[in-house]
């Protein structure tokens, strides 16, 4: 089994002139519904409430990726956040919902609305989302439904067969996850993706541990069609939350959303017990949230290039090479770069 730093992609002969000229366009397989939707780049923010925000979700409408509303929020504050983002009817946009909350939740939406309803439960394979799946499919048929966290290929396939569309892999691997540490629940991400991906073509996300556009191109050769980010866009201006100055040094904060800060309130609101899995971090503010999404474009646009893709197509034809803890001390200019900007920082 395998993550991320387990392995690199083999370059292989290119064509590609200039990486300007890679295609991110992507499409999301929704079998059931039989047809897809297409992004111009292959981005999605996390429905957590340090990342998601109007002015986040209307940035990724406007560079063409997947705008997310989260749900630790009132049904009125998450309608709001999408009238505030003045995102157009005919956008796709994804809006979380709970197993206990998703009537009062889509009530509040005009049904003619592009939404894709995303079943947001830290164990979607089980049968309080098995319900919810049903429910749905029975009440808003026209809609395509989003299941997570999930993964294994089992739960693919069970979800599946309950009517979920998009499916959302990541168990533990989240940068603020405590899952693993708690729990000893989990599966390594790369090894997830690739086994969810096999079993549902086109239709997944990769959700969690992705640190850099490196990372985000290793979880497209292994067959995500959307890449969710939490870490990467913590910290930018968009996100909600103030900047907090400390000696000088500018942060955001990044919590979890079973982090004992999330937990406490709601248990305190009563909507629901949550188990605390999740940490509260404070993280270096970033500046311009679309400079972080260029740059990650531009590493996606450049690792197609040395595979020879100057699209999506072909991106899961790649190969996988595995490497040890030697090759990773190979990488040394990541020390000198690690240096530099913590240097840069100060
Ligand atoms: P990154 O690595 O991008 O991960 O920061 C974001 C993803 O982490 C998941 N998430 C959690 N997982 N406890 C968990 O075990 C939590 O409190 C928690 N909060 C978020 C989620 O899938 C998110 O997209």
């Amino acid at each position: 089994m395998r993550t991320f730093d387990d392995v690199l992609i083999k370059p292989r002969y290119s064509e590609i002139e200039t990486r300007d000229s890679v295609d991110l366009t992507t499409e999301l397989k929704l079998t059931r519904l039989k047809r897809a939707i297409t992004l111009r780049i292959p981005l999605c923010n996390a429905a957590m409430d340090t990342i998601s925000s109007s002015a986040l979700c209307r940035t990724l409408y406007e560079l063409g990726g997947l705008p997310v509303l989260h749900r630790n929020c009132t049904p009125e504050q998450q309608k709001d956040m999408l009238t505030e983002s003045g995102i157009p009817d005919d956008y796709p946009v994804v809006l979380s919902i709970s197993v206990n909350d998703y009537e009062e939740r889509l009530r509040r939406f005009d049904p003619g609305r592009n939404i894709i309803i995303s079943i947001d439960i830290a164990h979607a394979h089980s049968v309080k989302a098995k319900r919810t799946v049903e429910w749905l499919v029975d009440h808003y048929p026209d809609h395509a439904i989003m299941i997570g966290s999930i993964a294994t290929a089992e739960a693919v396939y069970d979800t599946m067969a309950w009517g979920a569309d998009i499916f959302r892999v990541g168990i533990g691997a989240g940068s603020v996850c405590t899952t693993r540490i708690v729990t000893g629940i989990g599966v390594p991400q790369l090894d997830a993706v690739l086994e969810c991906a096999d079993a549902a073509p086109g239709s997944v996300i990769a959700d969690g541990g992705i640190r850099n556009s490196g990372d985000g191109m290793k979880a497209l050769v292994a067959g995500a069609s959307l890449i969710m980010l939490g870490n990467v866009l913590a910290g930018t201006d968009d996100t909600p939350g103030m900047i907090i100055d400390i000696q000088g040094k500018l942060y955001k904060q990044y919590r979890g959303m079973a982090s004992k800060e999330v937990a406490v309130s709601l248990t305190a609101r009563k909507e629901q017990s949550v188990y605390e899995e999740g940490a509260d971090a404070l993280v270096l503010y970033k500046g311009s949230t679309r400079q972080i999404v260029h740059g990650f474009c531009r590493g996606l646009r450049s690792g197609l290039s040395y595979i020879g893709c100057d699209s999506m197509e072909g991106v899961t034809t790649a190969d996988f090479i595995d490497i040890t803890p030697n090759v990773t001390r190979e990488n040394g200019v990541h020390d000198v770069i690690a240096r530099a900007t913590s240097e840069a920082v100060r």
